[in-house]
C-alpha cells in the first residue's frame, strides 16, 4: 500500500495543480504587461518587477508597504490576479486586491474587496470579500473563508467580475460570492468608476483576532508575488461580462465552496443585523446552511476541535 501511495503521488499533486486554472471569463485573455495598465503607488523599491514585466513584487517592512494602482478608471469589468501569498508568519500583514473610487468620490465611494489576511503560527491566511456603494461603510457587507489550498506555497487566480447587474468573486475558477443588483441594495451596490489596486501593508491593529497579534518584523520582508495580471473594460469586450451567466455547474461548485469554505458571513450575523439586509433572504433560507452558523456570524465549530473560543475573538 505505501509503495502504491509513492507512486500515485506525482500524479496527484500534477491534478491538484491543474485544478488552479483561471475563471471562464479568463479563458484566452492576454495578461498585461505592468507598464501596459498599472503605476506603483507607494512603496519605492518595495515595489519590484520580474524581467518580462509580467510579474510584480510587493514587499513589506518595517519602513513601509507598497502598492500599484491600474492607470484608468473602469465603469464594470473583469479584473484579476495570480497571487502568491507571503510564506513567513504573517500575524498583521494584509494583501489587498480591490477595485475603489475613495480617491475621487470621497464622501460617497464604492469599493470591491479580497483582502488577505496574514495569521498566527499554526493558523491559515484568510480571505475576506466586501462590497460598498456610494459610501455605505457603515453596512458592512463582508464574509469570510479559509482557503482549500495553502495560498502561500502558489500562485492562484483571484477574481472579481463587476458588472451592471451583479458581481461575482472567483477563487482560481470557482466563483465564491454573487452579489446580485437589487432593488433594496439602492445606491449600495456600486456603479460609479473605479480603478483597480493591488497592496501590501500593515493590518497590526484588526487583521488578526481583533487586533491581538501585530506584524513581527522579525520576519520582514513580507513578499506577496502577483501574476497573470487582467483588467478587462466589458465596455471593451462585452463577451467577458456575458460569463455573468453561471453554468448549472459552477453554481453547484459555489454552493459547494461556501457549505465547506465560509467561516464569517454578514448575512448571519445577528449582533450587527438583527434582520438580515434584504439581499440576504436567499442565503437565509436555505437551514442546512444557516444551521452551520452561530449568531455572531460565525462558523459554528465541532467541541472539541480548539478552535472556537479563538474564532469567537476573531471579529471585524
Ligand atoms: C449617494 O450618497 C449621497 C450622499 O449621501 C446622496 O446624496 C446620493 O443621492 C446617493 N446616490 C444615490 C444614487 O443614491
Amino acid at each position: 500500500m505505501a509503495s502504491l501511495a509513492v507512486l500515485f503521488l506525482p500524479i496527484l499533486l500534477l491534478i491538484l495543480r491543474a485544478e488552479a486554472r483561471p475563471p471562464p471569463p479568463l479563458h484566452g485573455v492576454r495578461h498585461l504587461a505592468f507598464e501596459e495598465g498599472y503605476t506603483q503607488i507607494f512603496g519605492s523599491s518595495n515595489l519590484a518587477l520580474h524581467p518580462g514585466g509580467k510579474r510584480v513584487r510587493l514587499a513589506l517592512d518595517q519602513s513601509t508597504g507598497s502598492g500599484f494602482a491600474s492607470q484608468g478608471l473602469f465603469l464594470h469589468g473583469f479584473f484579476s490576479a495570480a497571487i502568491k501569498l507571503p510564506a513567513a508568519y504573517a500575524a498583521g500583514v494584509v494583501v489587498a486586491f480591490y477595485l475603489s473610487n475613495g480617491d475621487v468620490y470621497e464622501k460617497t465611494h464604492d469599493e470591491l474587496d479580497f483582502e488577505f489576511l496574514g495569521n498566527v503560527r499554526g493558523r491559515d491566511w484568510r480571505v475576506q470579500t466586501n462590497v460598498y456603494g456610494n459610501g455605505s461603510t457603515h453596512a458592512g457587507r463582508e464574509e469570510r473563508y479559509d482557503l482549500p489550498f495553502d495560498p502561500t506555497e502558489d500562485f492562484h487566480h483571484y477574481s472579481i467580475l463587476w458588472t451592471h447587474q451583479r458581481i461575482i468573486f472567483y477563487v482560481d475558477e470557482t466563483p465564491i460570492r454573487e452579489v446580485v443588483r437589487t432593488a433594496s441594495m439602492g445606491a449600495a451596490f456600486p456603479s460609479k468608476p473605479m480603478s483597480l489596486y493591488a497592496t501590501i501593508w500593515d493590518g497590526s491593529s484588526w487583521a488578526t483576532l481583533g487586533g491581538r497579534y501585530g506584524v513581527d518584523y522579525k520576519y520582514a520582508p513580507f513578499v506577496a508575488e502577483f501574476a497573470d495580471l487582467v483588467l478587462h473594460a466589458c465596455a471593451v469586450d462585452p463577451s467577458t461580462c456575458d460569463a455573468t451567466v453561471t453554468s448549472a455547474e459552477q453554481r453547484s461548485a459555489m454552493a459547494a465552496f461556501r457549505r465547506g469554505h465560509m467561516s464569517y458571513s454578514y448575512c448571519h450575523d445577528r449582533r450587527r443585523y438583527a434582520a438580515p439586509l434584504d439581499e440576504c433572504a436567499a442565503a437565509e433560507r436555505v437551514p442546512a446552511v444557516a444551521r452551520l452558523f452561530g449568531p455572531d456570524g460565525m462558523r459554528r465549530r465541532h467541541r472539541g476541535t480548539g478552535h472556537r473560543a479563538a474564532a469567537q475573538d476573531d471579529v471585524m
